[in-house]
């Protein structure tokens, strides 16, 4: 496994590759990895025949007061997990690499039709700082493939929107969600969490459970079951961001007759922003506001 920090030889070697006719994928990452991670690395090297994994945390997408400084950085220890699955390039940039002028004086990617619902409310700016860097890691890589997680449900929606929107000819695959043996959706934040706290935190993923049973078997107040949610986790001594039930293709507010919707929560725990997703399938929709 070679590890790269400077976009010229990594071009270099990908030339190469496309020259043999290999099929190549990406997975961006932030680093600190963990099986959710791996998730992503093993579906891009059952597909590809070289896979880039990119390292690097994006001060772009953090807003101001976030945790970009105290982010956990675990380089070496990536790069051991990465080189047991075989991974062919690790793609390590610094800040300055990937924003030459600083990263205020950058072009940005904005994607409006999602950037400034859910997690965009508490986090103005951050999909575009996603947006941003996500662009440049595939006009850098140029893969045949991307990986991304369905645990960032509306970052996926994001970029597969830009991917669209600017042509980019790359296939965006979505991985399930990692998770714990009590449910909770694996996260590099989750170090975050004292013992107590990794307990309290499964309520998010069996509320988000709960409530699409509750769905599938026919309740059809939003409302009425969104309070009851948000009831769970505050219970559970969670302070919730949002709690939303959207459809699946577009986060916009369901409508009579939706069938494909996701349940999204944010939550806050002492240092950890925490989220999580599950999508719901209805047989029957029949769901209204009221
Ligand atoms: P990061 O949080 O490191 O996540 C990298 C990828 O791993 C994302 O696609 C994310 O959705 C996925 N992932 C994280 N936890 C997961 C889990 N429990 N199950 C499945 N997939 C999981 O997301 C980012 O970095 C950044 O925003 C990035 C896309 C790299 C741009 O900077």
């Amino acid at each position: 496994m070679d590890e790269i920090t400077t976009i010229a030889p990594l071009r270099e070697r990908i030339r190469e590759w496309r020259q043999s006719g290999l099929r190549i994928g990406l997975v961006p990452t932030m680093g600190n990895l963990h099986g959710g991670h791996l998730t992503l690395v093993d579906k891009a090297l059952a597909d590809c025949d070289r896979v880039v994994v990119s390292v690097f945390v994006n001060p772009t997408q953090f807003v101001p007061g976030e945790d970009f400084s105290a982010y956990p950085r675990t380089y070496a220890a990536d790069c051991a997990m990465l080189k047991a699955r075989n991974v062919d390039v690790v793609f390590a940039p610094d800040v300055a690499e990937i924003y030459p002028d600083g990263p205020s004086l950058h072009t940005q990617v904005a994607v409006p039709a999602l950037d400034n619902i859910l997690c965009g409310v508490s986090r103005p700016g951050h999909f575009r700082g996603v947006a941003t860097v996500v662009a440049k890691l595939l006009n850098i890589v140029q893969p045949d493939l991307a990986v991304f997680g369905l645990k960032d449900y509306q970052q996926l929606l994001v970029i597969e929107h830009m991917v669209r929107d600017l042509s980019l000819p790359v296939r965006v695959v979505g991985a399930a969600i990692a998770r714990e043996p009590n449910g909770l959706a694996m996260s590099s934040r989750n170090v975050y969490l004292d013992e107590q706290q990794h307990d309290q935190a499964a309520v998010l993923y069996a509320t988000l459970t709960a409530m699409a049973e509750r769905l599938t078997n026919g309740e059809h107040s939003l409302p009425g079951l969104i309070d009851w949610g948000l009831d769970q986790i505050q219970a559970a001594g969670l302070k919730p961001d949002y709690l939303e039930v959207r459809r699946a293709g577009d986060l916009a507010t369901p409508q009579a007759g939706d069938e494909d919707l996701v349940i999204a929560v944010a939550a806050y725990l002492g240092r950890a922003r925490l989220i999580d997703n599950v999508q719901v399938s209805l047989a029957t929709p029949g769901l209204h506001e009221g």
